[in-house]
């Protein structure tokens, strides 16, 4: 059997210390309670707390950078020090048309993280979601060739990289390449150009902007057979000559999945490649499951019945406790691992914003992130800022 390595064991520690250091402020009673407040530290942002572990950043959305949601953007500013695009620097929305790119929303998405002194993701380049049927197809519709679906990647990467070369740190160069068994998903990119996509997405992006810090971003990441598809996909790449950054995990959670010992695998096994682990795109789902699974794969339905929608006014208190909790657990995790993590970014601000209330289920009202829907910080806030003091219980190790 293989024994864990000296850092996992480390980490194994320290999730155990903390867990009873946090004992007291996690399994306090509903609502923000007066023993969680007297135990949080001096510190009052994400980003200032688990300053001397990760950054901390949210995806953002064009009423948010844009200033038209003035408070939403404020609280950005004051809670966050990275940020991703929620949707403008998709491809549908940046290339809509052969030879047509719209740069507004994503110069002004730029914009936002430059002046707040942010660092600036850019999401996503290769992805077979949000995607326009014209990128696969010639001017008569029928499928490109190989040659001439990699000239249109190309093309398509050079420009959007190129504009923003120097001022956006990262790019989500592939999302979504791997099925939930590991294997590589049949995508109209896998299917037209081979699996040597995914080589020359990250070829092209690397020529685009030398500097810029390349990624390899799924969900389900903390389930074994797609971690261990991802690892064999990142050594590949690495074979290839490929620089991988970081490997982003999403991280569309639930209250009952992953285990922490599941992330705490999956951050183990990323790591032993030698890339960093960035948490992407976290969020954790109270609502009932209606898709028979934890995918958090975009083009899944579920059916809107009434019992799919059980909190549509307000999330009841004992759930709020719960949700407080289930945070703290991740994050410990998490704070433990903070030699290999780089960024921790929650997929939106507050919960009004979520994508989750339109996913699986549309009008569903969903309470995934720290903020609640007026943007104020929830119980789950104050569990997750309890878990930086992790960070002073135990002093980073080399
Ligand atoms: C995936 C994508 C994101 C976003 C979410 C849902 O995780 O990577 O860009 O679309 O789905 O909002």
């Amino acid at each position: 059997m293989r024994m864990p390595s000296s850092s996992s064991r480390r980490a194994h520690a320290r999730i155990a210390a903390a867990g009873a250091l946090l004992a007291v402020a996690a399994c306090s009673s509903g609502g923000r309670t007066e023993s969680t407040e007297a135990v949080l530290p001096a510190r009052s942002s994400l980003e200032s707390a688990f300053a001397s572990a990760f950054t901390v950043g949210a995806a953002v959305n064009d009423n948010q950078f844009t200033g038209r949601d003035a408070r939403g953007a404020a609280l950005i500013s004051a809670q966050f020090n990275t940020i991703t695009p929620e949707n403008v620097l998709k491809w549908e929305h940046v290339h809509p048309r052969r030879g047509e790119y719209d740069f507004g929303p994503g110069d002004a998405y730029v914009d936002f993280g430059t002046k707040n002194g942010m660092t600036i993701i850019g999401h996503t380049l290769v992805w077979h979601s949000q995607t326009p049927a014209w990128v696969f197809q010639d001017s008569a519709g029928k499928p490109l060739t190989r040659d001439a679906l990699l000239a249109v990647m190309r093309d398509h990467i050079h420009t959007v990289v190129g504009r923003y070369k120097g001022r956006i740190k990262g790019w989500d160069v592939v999302n979504e390449a791997l099925n939930e068994d590991g294997s590589l998903r049949r995508s109209p990119w896998q299917r037209i150009i081979g699996d040597d996509y995914i080589v020359k997405a990250f070829e092209y992006a690397h020529e685009a902007d030398p500097a810029a810090e390349l990624y390899y971003n799924d969900y389900s990441l903390e389930n074994a057979p797609k971690r261990d598809g991802a690892v064999r996909l990142i050594r590949q790449l690495q074979n290839a000559g490929v620089k991988v950054a970081a490997i982003g995990t999403q991280s569309h959670v639930k209250m009952d999945w992953p285990s922490p010992a599941q992330f705490d695998s999956t951050i183990n096994a990323f790591a032993a490649t030698g890339v960093k682990v960035n948490v992407t795109e976290l969020d954790v789902d109270v609502l009932p499951r209606v898709t028979g699974g934890v995918s958090a794969d975009v083009a899944l339905r579920g059916n809107a019945t009434a019992s799919a929608n059980p909190w549509p006014t307000a999330l009841p208190d004992s759930v709020q406790t719960a949700l407080a909790r289930r945070y703290a657990e991740i994050f410990r995790v998490f704070v433990a691992h903070h030699d290999v993590i780089d960024r921790i970014t929650f997929w939106g601000v507050g919960d009004a914003d979520s994508w989750l209330n339109d996913w699986p289920v549309r009008g569903r009202t969903s309470y995934p992130l720290l903020f609640d829907r007026n943007d104020q910080p929830k119980p789950a806030f104050d569990s997750v800022m309890a878990t930086a003091r992790m960070l002073r219980a135990t002093p980073i190790t080399p």
